[in-house]
């Protein structure tokens, strides 16, 4: 196998949370979707990292944004992730099919998922088909001690947009 092969089926064996990332651009659209690829990337000052596909409307709402959401997505969470993991927002509304309400910034906090923190965008990186986008923590809510739905319950979803 060559290494990109090999790579790949390294990455695919590998279970990780899923998190459902929203936010809203200057001009108040809101955009939202599931994503695997996220991970802290610093302890002191504290940063995470999203990747977002530049296939999607999040992306695409995000290059207008200041800040994302970041919700943790709970083991019995499968209708969000099937909803923002499986629609696009080019075609469905999502935030009219789930309960949400405002939160720091101005952004949309998914009701159903009560775990999540709100953190303003520090850089973007483009190095390949996903924009890495650096996080600053803002704000955060911790309300529920729960198990997280992770990547190989979650790869059955077909992505709204192909990767
Ligand atoms: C298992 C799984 C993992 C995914 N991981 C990512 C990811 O890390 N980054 C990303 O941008 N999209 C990811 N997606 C794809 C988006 O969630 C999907 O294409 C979504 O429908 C895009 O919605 P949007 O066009 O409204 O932004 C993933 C989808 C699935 C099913």
């Amino acid at each position: 196998m060559n290494a990109e092969k090999t790579f790949t089926s390294l990455m695919g064996e590998l279970d990780y949370p899923m998190f459902i990332v929203t936010t809203v651009g200057a001009d108040g659209e809101r955009a939202g979707c599931m994503i695997g690829f996220a991970t802290q990337i610093s302890i002191d000052p504290p940063r995470f990292l999203v990747g977002l596909s530049e296939k999607n409307r999040t992306y695409r709402v995000a290059r207008r944004a200041e800040h994302l959401a970041v919700h943790f997505i709970p083991a019995d969470g499968e209708d969000m992730a099937e909803l923002f993991g499986s629609e696009t927002g080019d075609d469905v509304d999502k935030f009219a099919q789930c309960a949400w309400h405002e939160g720091p910034a101005g952004l949309p906090i998914l009701d159903d998922l009560p775990n999540w923190f709100a953190g303003r965008i520090l850089e973007r990186v483009e190095r390949g088909d996903h924009q890495a986008i650096f996080l600053e923590p803002i704000a955060a809510e911790r309300e529920a001690d729960e198990q997280e739905l992770t990547f190989h319950r979650a790869k059955r979803i077909e992505p709204g947009h192909a990767p």
